[in-house]
């Protein structure tokens, strides 16, 4: 008796748990089909759904792992940007994969690809040029791992294709370039000759340095472009270009060099064809890095924009905020100073890149 006792106990407690168990079971399919306040936020805002998410799908011990895809290494402002990236990358603990494309867009599809395949937690690039991104963006957004373009923008129309793009406001840079020009030859009654050495064809910082520098000099008919080429960023094809220029025309006034590695390149032309830089020819250039200041220190070059390469630590942050599911602004814009020959020389010792 005592036997039959204990098991109808035991069966009337098990028929108590699975009831329990189905009561809570209808009461989350309640809440699918009626939302609580909690799940209608959700709905209202996918991206903390998507912080949810990506919290559980990255377990605490599992390293983020950040593919990036570099230009290449065709300038000082390039080997200080990639320093920053993988300084960053190190101290945020992140697994960097890192590729240098040889400025040559293709390897940078390719290491994109490759980034795809192993997947990736995130792929960050620093486009070599503007145009033929969208259709390996566009894998990259089926295969659910998000983008972040540094330093240089792409002209894809879907913005939805990157999450953000860190880096400089080019035109601005270009004019601010214009802008010195313009204040130096505000009283100049005669033609001013200006020869331009514009960076790699086709990408963002050439393309906006001369369309910045344009939209401010045309303010003043005498400063006249009578040669622009390319130097693709590097200081050999700058002094090779320049060398062409001093061969081609005469009375040169003023060069204006989308980066300060062609702008040396430049001087030593200028300094072989028996000219004083910064006083026979004014010279105008874009970056800051040490090289450029300390030229300009020495009053070779005349006038630096400065355009910031340190980006690793705003990436490391992006990349932080959107695997959290947050919502990050499309465009940051990085801020950015110039410098003259005394502010040069003031800045010199303390110049780290
Ligand atoms: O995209 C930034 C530019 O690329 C820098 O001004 C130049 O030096 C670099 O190579």
């Amino acid at each position: 008796m005592k036997r039959i006792a204990k098991l109808s106990t035991l069966s009337v407690l098990v028929l108590i748990m699975v009831f329990v168990a189905a009561c809570g079971k209808s009461g989350n399919n309640n809440n699918n089909a009626s939302p609580s306040p909690k799940a209608s936020e959700a709905a209202a805002a996918p991206a903390a759904e998507s912080a949810a998410a990506s919290e559980s799908s990255q377990p605490a011990d599992k390293k983020v792992v950040l593919g990036f895809a570099q230009v290449g290494a065709e300038s000082g402002w390039r080997s200080a940007n990639t320093k920053s990236i993988q300084e960053s990358a190190a101290t945020a603990g992140f697994d960097l994969k890192f590729s240098d494309a040889q400025q040559k867009q293709e390897n940078q599809i390719k290491a994109i690809r490759s980034y795809i395949q192993q997947k990736v937690d995130v792929i960050a690039f620093s486009p070599v040029v503007e145009s033929g991104w969208d259709t390996v963006l566009k894998e990259a957004k089926e295969a659910g791992i998000p983008v972040i373009l540094t330093d240089r923008a792409v002209d894809s129309e879907d913005t939805s294709l990157y999450k953000t793009f860190i880096g400089s406001d080019f035109v601005e840079e270009g004019r601010k370039a214009g802008q010195w020009l313009v204040d130096q030859y505000k009283d100049a009654s005669g033609e001013v000759n200006i020869v331009e050495l514009q960076g790699t064809t086709g990408s963002a910082p050439a393309n906006d340095r001369k369309s910045g520098f344009l939209d401010v000099i045309t303010s003043n008919p005498n400063l006249k472009i009578i040669a622009s080429q390319t130097g693709d960023f590097t200081r050999a094809k700058g002094k090779e270009v320049m060398q062409a220029f001093l061969q081609a025309n005469k009375k040169i006034d003023v060069l204006y060099a989308h980066n300060d590695d062609m702008a040396l390149g430049a001087i030593q032309a200028i300094e072989a064809a028996g000219l004083k830089p910064g006083v026979d020819i004014k010279i105008i250039s874009v970056d800051g890095v040490h090289d450029g200041i300390q030229a300009a220190s020495e009053g070779k070059i005349n006038f630096i924009v400065e355009c910031n390469p340190l980006l690793g630590p705003q990436l490391m942050t992006a990349v932080n905020d959107v695997l959290a599911g947050k919502d990050i602004p499309l465009r940051i814009v990085t801020e950015e100073g110039t410098f003259t020959s005394e502010q040069a020389l003031a800045a010199l010792p303390n110049r780290q890149y």
